[in-house]
């Protein structure tokens, strides 16, 4: 039989704990996992990382796991999973918000792929409320993010920042 290949997508600028917790996970639900990093060409918005130190970065974070892969994707996610032999994708729930944004997502790459299952896990509520987007704002405005990110995810960020901070620019 073959491996059952699972997706955890998202644009992981940068990945938080709260992603790892995810993707760890959704190990147990498949036997390979494949942390996949949306972007768009067309895209104006400026991230913290480029898409490549995001990848760079997951793979850093899952080195001491074989079966977890970073790749990046342009285009529709379920030609992205079609591509990889993928039949799951797995996304974490926090908020409400979220539930609205993903399920909407999730039924409509049902009805592009519906071969692909998409299946949501709720979050550890230590990392609940933690969401990327947060943490580029803290970061850029002098707080610690330590709680909320590895220490190789840290360290990149210090340097990143490299002590001049800019207010807004990675918000
Ligand atoms: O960090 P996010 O916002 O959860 O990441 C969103 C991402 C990249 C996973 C999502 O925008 C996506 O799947 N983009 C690929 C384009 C696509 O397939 N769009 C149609 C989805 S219904």
């Amino acid at each position: 039989m073959s491996d059952r290949i699972a997706l955890v997508p998202g644009s992981f600028d940068p990945i938080t704990l709260g992603h790892e917790d995810i993707v760890r996970r959704a190990l147990a639900l498949a036997d390979r996992v494949i942390v996949a990093v949306g972007h768009s060409a067309q895209s104006q918005k400026q991230g913290m990382f480029t898409v490549d130190e995001r990848v760079a970065l997951i793979r850093e974070v899952f080195a001491d796991e074989p079966r977890v892969e970073a790749a990046a994707f342009q285009g529709l996610l379920v030609d992205f999973a079609r591509s990889r032999g993928a039949g799951l994708v797995v996304k974490g729930l926090r908020t409400v918000g979220d539930f609205e944004y993903e399920m909407q997502m999730a039924l409509m790459n049902r009805r592009l792929l519906p071969e692909l299952d998409t299946v949501f896990l709720a979050p550890d509520p230590a990392h609940a409320f933690v969401s990327a987007t947060l943490i580029r704002q803290i970061a850029t405005l002098g707080g610690d993010v330590a709680p909320f990110v590895s220490p190789a995810v840290l360290a990149r960020i210090h340097a990143k920042l490299g002590g001049a901070r800019s207010p807004g620019v990675w918000t």
